[in-house]
C-alpha cells in the first residue's frame, strides 16, 4: 500500500456550510472522495454566519487570542473552530477560521443588499491565507500538500515561497492551486499588498503585480508548485485567448508544463433523482415515468400550466456575464413564439434580474422567474424540466449540465470549457449523444439550437433514448479524485 498523504484543502466556500456556486459543491465532495481513497484530507475555510453551529456541532479547537495574525499595522486575533462533513463512509474534518468582524456577514463576498463587493475583501482573504498557515503551526499538523482554490487562497503559495521559506515547519509542504474561474482574480490596489507582510521585491510583473495593482490569483499561479483547472478544455483555452485568459494567458502559457485540467465530478448522494429528498417523486433510468410528476409540481410552483407535449427549459445560475444570458435577451421575441416554457432560478447582477423580470412580466404563462438562491427549487428544476440551458460565454467546468444528465434533463449548451468536455452532441437521426451544443457565441445559433431541441422533443422514441444516454453517464467523483491523487503523488515526487 502506498503512503498516506496528508492534505489541507483551503477554500472560501463548501457545502453544506456556505455556497454561492459550484466551488462549494466541489469542496464539499472532492475531499470526501480523497479520504475514501485512503488519504488524510482536512478543509480550512472562513467561519461565516451562514449556517447553524448547533446543527453541525461546531466546537472550538483554538481559543481566541491564541493566534495573532498581523494585518497591515495591526494584529488581529482569531479562534479556530471545527466540525465534520460526514458521508456514509468517511468523516472529513473542517477547520473554520473565526473572526466575527471579518466573516460574520449576510454574504460571502458581496453585500446582498447593495450588491457591491465588501470593501475589505483584501483583508478578509489575506487573513484567511496567513491564518491558515499560522493555524497549522499552532495545531502542529503538517500537511504534505496544501491544496488552494481560487483567488481567495492565492497568497498561500506566495507566503510559503517567501515569508515561510526557511520555516522548518513547512520545509516539506508543497502546494497545488486550482483555478475554478479565471475571471475572478482578486485584484486590489497596491496598498492592499502592503497589508500582507509579503516582501516588496515580489511586487513586480514577474511576481504579484498586475498592471500596477495587486493580484491574488496571479500569486497563486506564479508560486504554486502545480496549477490545475476544472476541465481539460478550459486548461487549453486559458492559455490561448485573452477572452479566456483574462490577462494571465502569457503567464499560464509559461507554466504550461505544470498546468493540468481535471474535470469536476458529481456527488450522487446529493444530485441523483433516485435518492433526492428535495423532489416530490423519485425516479431513475429504469423507471422515469414519475419525472412527469416533478414537471407538474415545478410548473405549479411557477404558476404555469402543465402540458406534457410542451417542453420546459430550465435555468439555474449565477446571473453573471459569464453565463451568456445576454443572448436570450436578444432573441426573446422569437423564442416566445415557440412551443416551449422556460423557468429561471438565479441571482446576481442587477441587469439580469431586470431582464428576466421584464420577460416574465410580458410572458407570464411561458416564462417563469424566481430571483434568489434556493437549493430545494434548484433540485426541482433539475427534476421537472425537460431541457437545461447553459449558453455560457466561457465555462471552466459547469456542474448543472452534468447534474441534468442524471435527471434525464437534456442539456443545451455552448461548446466551451467543461460544457464541451462533458456533453456529447446529439445526432437527431440516430439518437446518439447527450445534449445539444452550439459553438459560435451568437444569438441566432442559440435560437437555431433550441429550435432543433424542441423539434426533436416531439419524437418521443428518440427523446427517451437521449434521456437514457445521459442518465447512464457516470461522472462520480472517484475518477476525478484519482486524477487529483496522481497529481498529489507527482507533486511529492517531482518537486522534492
Ligand atoms: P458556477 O460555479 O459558475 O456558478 P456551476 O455550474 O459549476 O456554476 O455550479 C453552480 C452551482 O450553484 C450548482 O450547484 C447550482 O445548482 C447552484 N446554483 C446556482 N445558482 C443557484 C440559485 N439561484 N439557487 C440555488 N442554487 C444555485
Ligand atoms: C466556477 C466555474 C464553474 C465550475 C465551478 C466549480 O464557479 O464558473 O464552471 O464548475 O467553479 O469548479
Amino acid at each position: 500500500m502506498s503512503k498516506e498523504i496528508n492534505i489541507l484543502y483551503v477554500v472560501a466556500e463548501a457545502v453544506p456550510f456556505a455556497k454561492t456556486g459550484g466551488l462549494a459543491d466541489v469542496a464539499g465532495a472532492l475531499p470526501q472522495t480523497v479520504k475514501e481513497l485512503g488519504h488524510e484530507i482536512r478543509i480550512m475555510m472562513p467561519k461565516y454566519s451562514t449556517f447553524s453551529e448547533r446543527k453541525y456541532k461546531v466546537h472550538d479547537v483554538i481559543r481566541l487570542k491564541d493566534i495573532m495574525i498581523p494585518l497591515g499595522d495591526t494584529c488581529i486575533s482569531t479562534s479556530v473552530k471545527s466540525a465534520f462533513i460526514t458521508s456514509s463512509k468517511v468523516k472529513v474534518q473542517v477547520y473554520f477560521l473565526a473572526n466575527d468582524k471579518l466573516y460574520s456577514r449576510d454574504g460571502l463576498y458581496v453585500n446582498p443588499h447593495t450588491k457591491k463587493d465588501y470593501a475589505d475583501n483584501d483583508e478578509r482573504f489575506i487573513f484567511l491565507c496567513k491564518g491558515t498557515l499560522e493555524t497549522l503551526k499552532k495545531l502542529g499538523w503538517k500537511p504534505d500538500i496544501i491544496h488552494c482554490n481560487d483567488w481567495q487562497t492565492g497568497l498561500i503559495p506566495a507566503y510559503l515561497k517567501t515569508v515561510y521559506r526557511d520555516d522548518p515547519f513547512f520545509k516539506k509542504t508543497k502546494t497545488i492551486y486550482t483555478i475554478h474561474n479565471l475571471a475572478y482574480q482578486g485584484i486590489f490596489p497596491k496598498e492592499s499588498f502592503n497589508k500582507t507582510g509579503l516582501p516588496k521585491e515580489i511586487f513586480t510583473p514577474e511576481g504579484v503585480e498586475f498592471y500596477g495593482k495587486f493580484n491574488f490569483m496571479k500569486a497563486g499561479i506564479v508560486y504554486a508548485d502545480i496549477v490545475n483547472t476544472v476541465s481539460e478544455k478550459y486548461a487549453q483555452e486559458i492559455r490561448t485567448k485573452e477572452e479566456f485568459g483574462c490577462g494571465l494567458e502569457k503567464l499560464l502559457e509559461k507554466r504550461k508544463k505544470d498546468l493540468y485540467g481535471i474535470v469536476n465530478g458529481v456527488d450522487y448522494s446529493v444530485w441523483n433523482p433516485a435518492a433526492d429528498n428535495l423532489i416530490p417523486e423519485k425516479y431513475s433510468i429504469t423507471n422515469f415515468s414519475k419525472k412527469a410528476e416533478n414537471k407538474k409540481a415545478l410548473l405549479q410552483k411557477f404558476g404555469m400550466k402543465y402540458d406534457e407535449n410542451i417542453p420546459v427549459i430550465g435555468i439555474i445560475s449565477r446571473l453573471a456575464d459569464q453565463k451568456g444570458f445576454d443572448l436570450i435577451g436578444d432573441i426573446i421575441a422569437d423564442l416566445m413564439k415557440l412551443d416551449l416554457q422556460m423557468v429561471v432560478l438565479g441571482t446576481g447582477e442587477k441587469k439580469y434580474h431586470e431582464l428576466f423580470q421584464k420577460i416574465h412580466n410580458k410572458y407570464p404563462d411561458k416564462f417563469g422567474v424566481q430571483l434568489g438562491f434556493n437549493e430545494a427549487l434548484a433540485h426541482l428544476i433539475e427534476a421537472g424540466s425537460d431541457m437545461f440551458l447553459m449558453p455560457s460565454k466561457y465555462e471552466p467546468c459547469g456542474l448543472n449540465q452534468i447534474y441534468s444528465l442524471k435527471y434525464g434533463t437534456v442539456p443545451i449548451v455552448r461548446a466551451t470549457g467543461g460544457l464541451e468536455d462533458t456533453i456529447e452532441n446529439i445526432k437527431p437521426e440516430t439518437g446518439s449523444g447527450t445534449g445539444f451544443k452550439f459553438t459560435k457565441y451568437d444569438d441566432a445559433e442559440l435560437l437555431k439550437t433550441i429550435k432543433k431541441a424542441i423539434k426533436l422533443y416531439q419524437n418521443k422514441k428518440i427523446w427517451v433514448k437521449i434521456m437514457k444516454n445521459g442518465m447512464a453517464k457516470d461522472f462520480s467523483w472517484e475518477t476525478s479524485a484519482k486524477k487529483y491523487l496522481a497529481l498529489y503523488k507527482k507533486l511529492l515526487k517531482d518537486k522534492d
